[in-house]
């Protein structure tokens, strides 16, 4: 009898005995503590200054059991080795640290808000040149890669939710010697994920959908080569921007349920552009097409949109993004926010709540907004 093992790769008889685990298992699988008996199924949080001398951990700012947990999963789901910060803007701090004196950094002009004051920052006091570009224009992307050494690239972007295509700006920034970091933060490792795509590191604001419930401030960067993450490592202990051992036991807790999290918000904001493309007070809608932030323009301007944010019940007027709840900003109500955000952009950060629900209270204040 011919086998018909190639027609049905899943059949357990035929399952390899170490079979490659797809993301939703990981994201719950890994990083947790062997299966012996009386273990906790968690990685506890490990609250410690310091630790019996004459082992690897030695001191609480080397070393602590639930960052490694942590790192662990989002190191798997990634695909490289993971190092947990304080916050996503401790890590890009330590990544743009990683260039020479005066030289080129490279990153898209509609990066997070305060990445580009950072770098406008380091710009100001000397220790490097910015090189701010408008993504939608790959060639220009691609030039500009030339002579940097780091090339930082958000994609999709917050707010005006711009997408990269990774292969050639990679390719660009590696015939130049220069390191490539994407900032993960919007597409999640669940629908990008850089590091296959060329990347030589990953940072996400683990403060948005790894934690995912709006009460963490975290970050992450994750590296392909061990080389990288040494280096990376070595700057974390000396500076000691590390994670409180419980922000990491909650980033855990919260990456646990990424994706059912994700799929649903996902969903939702699906659902809401489509309503949302109809309705007449939203002039423009972007949405790259998968995630779960949408930014709208409103026909009637700025005004208009501060008022939709002080209208709604479900949708909470807050900075931040990425948590079950649904959230919006009017991000021009930053004056750093540069005026190439549009006056009347409002970013939705579409959560995890009945669409029809969130509809209804939107489309409610939607339908309030005063007519031209
Ligand atoms: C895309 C992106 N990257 C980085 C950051 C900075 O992360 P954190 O606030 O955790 O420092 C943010 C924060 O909003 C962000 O939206």
């Amino acid at each position: 009898m011919v086998s018909d093992a190639d027609d049905h790769p899943d059949d357990a008889s035929n399952a390899p005995e170490n079979p490659v685990l797809r993301p939703a298992t990981v994201a719950v699988t890994a990083g947790r503590p062997a299966h012996l008996p009386d273990e906790p199924l968690n990685t506890p949080v490990t609250l410690a200054s310091t630790y019996v001398a004459g082992g690897d951990r030695e001191y609480g700012r080397y070393a602590n059991p639930t960052w490694s947990a942590f790192e662990e999963a989002l190191g798997a789901l990634e695909g490289g080795r993971a190092l947990a910060f304080s916050s996503g803007l401790a890590v890009a701090a330590t990544l743009f640290d990683l260039v020479g004196q005066g030289a080129t950094v490279v990153a898209p002009r509609h990066s997070y808000n305060g990445t580009v004051m950072q770098l406008a920052d380091l710009e100001a006091r000397g220790r490097l040149q910015a090189r701010l570009v408008d993504v939608t224009d790959p060639g220009a992307l691609v030039a500009a890669c030339d002579d940097a050494a780091l090339v930082w690239i958000e994609t999709p972007t917050n707010p005006a939710l711009e997408v990269v295509d990774l292969p050639p700006v990679v390719e660009a920034a590696h015939a130049a010697g220069a390191y490539v970091v994407v900032d993960n933060t919007f597409a999640t490792p669940l629908l990008q994920q850089p590091l296959d795509l060329g990347a030589d590191l990953v940072v996400h604001s683990a403060t948005k959908f790894i934690a995912g419930h709006s009460d963490v401030v975290m970050g992450v960067v994750v590296s392909r080569s061990d080389e990288l993450f040494d280096v990376l490592k070595k700057r974390r202990d000396l500076v000691g921007n590390s994670p409180g051992p419980f922000e990491a036991w909650l980033a855990l807790r919260g990456l646990r349920t990424l994706p059912v999290r994700l799929d649903r918000a996902q969903a939702n904001a699906q659902e809401l552009v489509r309503r949302l493309r109809e309705h007449e007070a939203v002039s423009v809608v972007r949405y790259p097409g998968f995630g779960a932030i949408v930014a709208i323009e409103l026909a009637q301007g700025g005004m208009a949109a501060d008022l939709l944010t002080r209208s709604t019940r479900l949708w909470v007027h807050a900075t931040s993004l990425g948590g079950v709840e649904s959230t919006f900003e009017r991000r021009r109500r930053w004056k750093s926010e540069p005026a190439t955000i549009p006056d009347s952009l409002v970013r939705m950060s579409v959560g995890i709540e009945d669409v029809d629900d969130l509809w209804t209270d939107l489309a409610g204040a939607l339908d309030a907004l005063p007519a031209s």
